[in-house]
């Protein structure tokens, strides 16, 4: 105290005993300076609940910096994504950072940004993120080692050689799919519904026949490594059978690598007992997506060939006929090599979503390889977003004219028991259908281009031509048709398939109004001589 009331206490010593008293009182009451944070720095796994029994587990490299986190989502693509964010007062928040997507338009499978938040207590980190449907998802991460964020090690892939034709789909496969409608909300019930309302909306006997489940129907394996449904799909053996015996086909869904896109469990090593599964179950269709497999994988043909030619001869082997439906979103041109590996249908690019601008860089950038197109093995542009909300009647119909002059698989991605007549009258209509299904398959051109206006023609098996006046820009237009430039001579008779009428063929060309985003459709033919 004497020391204190000191004359010769300075400033200095002032501050420097104000600072001890800090100290020791931070000490006395459990606080701790604001440099010692904890430091989030280190690998996360994050378990998120399905929902469904069953958890999705993320990984994360995380780095901080002060207040700051950057690292690396590692759940796509060998390098991952990187992340961006902020760790404060027990406070996290990061975002995924994708890359921007190429300039060349063939869209990848990107990943999209993802945001994090929450907070860190007791070791553990619990979030919250949302899926891109918007629905919140709840989890908590816990730190792990380096070596459980690593891929497994490749496994043998067989030696090339050209799997026979399975004989199967000689037209575009017609049907429905689950995923871009429900993802992730996908059950026994909804899918038993669809194939009700694929026979009463009379789609059925149109051709839509394949009722295909895509991702998180995946549980566990069985001790004996048999793949196991999780609770949204109680007996997908009874599930079949009920499709069946609506005259219809099933189709499902796995990955060549352990993990689905959704995270489930994919085929990873258990290909032959995965195929025997799905042909116990009575399956028609697998639908096979690379997904985790990318990290185990190179992105070479022959890697890619040889993990697709796998399942393929698993399939094959089975001895049912099933569809072979390759998803690895066009990766080393596989529409060079597909049908070698037993496919049947190749998607071509990454997902398509409900939006005009996605829609039509994904279909028009499909033109310049439809001459690989055969019956009985199809390019694939992804489902049909038809009915789902996100286009305009007139964007729709783009849709499935440009499908269907693609020779595209029709695969609806709407809930069929809700369909106004507007999406009925789309994706039903029969001279439309009839392009697609044309056995002929003839590849699509480019007659011309004019600004935002492209024509398209293909000539179909009975001599006529399917002809169309695309407006791709924003504006409604006037598009024209040379009779000249089709090359089938005079007396041409044509039926405006939109419309359901004829159309009058007295001049050189035709001229229509397209809507902006919209098609005219033709059907061109020979005019009977008398
Ligand atoms: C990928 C596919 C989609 C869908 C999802 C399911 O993104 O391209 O069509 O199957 O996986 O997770």
């Amino acid at each position: 105290m004497e020391m204190f009331k000191s004359r010769k206490w300075n400033q200095r010593s002032a501050r420097l005993a104000q600072c001890c008293v800090l100290i020791v009182c931070s000490l006395a009451f459990g606080a701790r300076p604001a440099a010692a944070q904890t430091d989030l720095t280190g690998y996360w796994v994050l378990h998120v609940p399905n929902g469904d029994g069953t958890v999705r587990d993320t990984y994360f490299e995380l780095k901080q910096d002060g207040a700051s986190i950057t690292g690396t989502s590692l759940g796509r693509g060998p390098n991952g994504t990187p992340i961006n964010g902020t760790f404060q007062d027990g406070k996290l928040q990061f975002k995924t950072v994708p890359p921007p997507p190429p300039a060349n338009g063939r869209p990848p499978s990107a990943p999209r940004q993802l945001t994090y938040e929450g907070a860190y207590q007791d070791g553990k980190l619990s979030l919250q993120t949302r899926n891109f449907r918007g629905e919140t998802l709840q989890g908590t991460a816990e730190r792990t080692t380096r070596e459980a964020t690593l891929p497994p090690a490749r496994l043998p892939l067989p030696e090339l050689r050209d799997l026979p034709d399975n004989g199967l789909v000689r037209t575009p496969p017609m049907g429905w799919n689950s995923w871009n409608k429900f993802a992730g909300k996908v059950d026994d019930a909804a899918v038993r519904s669809m194939a009700d309302a694929m026979v009463s909306s009379g789609m059925s006997k149109l051709g839509y026949v394949y009722i295909n489940i895509d991702d998180t129907w995946e549980d566990g394996r069985d001790a004996a490594g048999n793949i196991l449904t999780n609770r949204k799909f109680p007996d997908m053996k009874a599930l079949a059978d009920y499709v069946h015996s609506k005259g219809l086909k099933i189709g499902i869904y796995s990955s060549p690598g352990p993990k689905t896109c959704a995270g489930y469990n994919g085929s990873f090593g258990h290909e032959v007992q995965d195929a025997q599964t799905y042909a116990a179950w009575g399956i028609d269709y697998l639908k096979f997506d690379l997904c985790s497999a990318r990290n185990i994988y190179s992105s070479t043909q022959d890697d890619q060939q040889r993990l697709y030619q796998k399942m393929g001869e698993a399939l094959q082997n089975t001895k049912r006929p099933i569809v072979y439906s390759l998803c690895q979103y066009g990766v080393a041109d596989v529409w060079k090599w597909g049908t070698n590996t037993g496919g049947n249908l190749w998607r071509t690019t990454g997902d398509i979503r409900d939006e005009w601008e996605s829609m039509d860089r994904i279909g028009f950038s499909q033109i310049d390889i439809a001459p690989y197109v055969r019956p009985g093995h199809w390019n694939d542009p992804d489902m049909l977003e038809i009915g789902n909300g996100g286009m305009n009647a007139d964007e729709y119909r783009t849709h499935m004219s440009l499908w269907s002059l693609l020779s595209a698989p029709l695969i609806a991605g709407n809930d069929l028991r809700s369909m106004t007549d507007e999406t009925k009258s789309i994706l039903m209509n029969t001279d439309v259908i009839a392009i697609d299904q044309d056995a002929a398959a003839k590849p699509v051109q480019l007659l011309t281009q004019e600004g935002k206006m492209e024509i398209l023609n293909r000539p179909l098996q009975d001599g006529s031509m399917a002809v169309a006046i695309f407006n791709r820009g924003d504006e409604a237009a006037q598009g024209s048709v040379s009779w000249n430039s089709l090359k089938m001579g005079k007396n041409l008779k044509v039926r405006d398939l939109w419309k359901h009428e004829a159309i009058a063929t007295t001049g050189d060309s035709y001229t229509a109004s397209v809507p902006a985003h919209g098609v005219v459709l033709l059907r061109v033919s020979k005019a009977n001589k008398n």
